[in-house]
């Protein structure tokens, strides 16, 4: 694997979560893997989970890790070909990409949709500018359409609740007061493809993804429908991706409440946070035993260092 920017890089879907189940349950077992090799984590938006947990994941590795934050410590970047830079942007991506490289063998890189240009967005500037003129593979810690990292962890969450029967999962809209992007629906959605369940996704009119990922995968604008039987409700707001970045309602008929889990099979919570409590979800549901948040916060280590050994090995 050269390059980890969605699930699509991955050789082996099913044999990278067996990988994960393994290092959590044998966290040292590959501490010498990346001995004498360092990571780089540039971080364009701000993170909590990604930027612990993947350095947690190196240095399970036996990685050194340099962390860098781009939107207030870095020169701006420019990206494009042939400009005269006589503006705010004083480094051009060639040199910085390049520059990063001799320091590091793998560069995780962290750059959110703008989610006014869905073109530039889609193009995923950022990342694939790295790509062209990096020497050294690039981790995609959440772009403007993926977070891969996240629905690996997802993906070892889910399988861990071992049920006796194809469970029934619900990727469910939920409301919130600022535009967000796709990236974390989308993979979820990508990585659904691979798993043996019922997956249903429901959200409301004008909310649906991009269909070249969704495919042939059911969806219905009626949330209580969608919930019903469900033994797995994930929660994630995203701005309307026809209308690009618009926000097309906010009221709260679409919020996570204990009475619409009351339609579910006991269903267990799902969300890859941060969340706004009681916006996306009511306390009762967050707080509830069924919720299991935490665990796949703490499943993005395991995640992250599988993919790591992936892509040093
Ligand atoms: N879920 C997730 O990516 O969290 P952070 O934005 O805090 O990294």
């Amino acid at each position: 694997m050269k390059q980890f920017l969605t699930l699509n890089d991955l050789p082996d879907f099913d044999a990278q979560v067996a990988l994960a189940q393994h290092i959590k349950a044998n966290p040292y077992e590959f501490e010498q893997v990346g001995k004498r090799k360092t990571l780089g984590l540039l971080f364009f938006n701000p993170s909590l989970r990604t930027r612990l947990s993947t350095q947690k994941a190196a240095r399970l590795l036996g990685m050194d890790v340099m962390v860098m934050n781009f939107s207030n410590e870095a020169w701006a970047i420019e990206y494009e070909d042939a400009t005269i830079m006589e503006g705010l942007r004083s480094e051009h991506i060639k040199e910085a990409a390049q520059v990063v490289s001799q320091y590091c063998d793998v560069v995780g890189i962290r750059a959110f949709a703008t989610l006014t240009d869905k073109e530039k967005d889609e193009s995923e500037q950022v990342l694939q500018k790295f790509i062209e003129y990096a020497s050294v593979p690039i981790l995609n810690m959440e772009s403007a359409t993926a977070h891969p990292l996240q629905a690996l962890a997802d993906a070892l969450t889910l399988t861990e609740h071992d049920l006796p029967k194809k469970p029934k999962v619900v990727l469910t809209w939920a409301p919130h007061p600022k535009a967000l992007p796709h990236a974390v629906g989308n993979s979820f959605t990508r990585m659904m493809q691979h798993l043996d369940a019922d997956f249903v996704i429901a959200n409301p009119q004008g909310y649906d993804l991009d269909p070249r990922i969704t495919k042939d995968i059911p969806i219905t604008h009626n949330q209580n429908e969608a919930l019903k039987d469900a033994d797995f409700v994930y929660a994630k707001n995203w701005s309307s991706y026809e209308s690009y970045g618009q926000i097309l309602r906010t009221d709260n008929e679409w919020m996570l409440t204990p009475e619409k889990m009351a339609l579910t099979h006991n269903a267990m919570f799902m969300h890859c946070l941060p969340i706004r409590r009681n916006v996306v979800v009511a306390d009762g549901v967050l707080d509830h035993p069924n919720s299991i948040v935490i665990e796949q916060a703490n499943n993005r280590t395991f995640a992250a260092a599988a993919v790591l050994k992936t892509l040093i090995s």
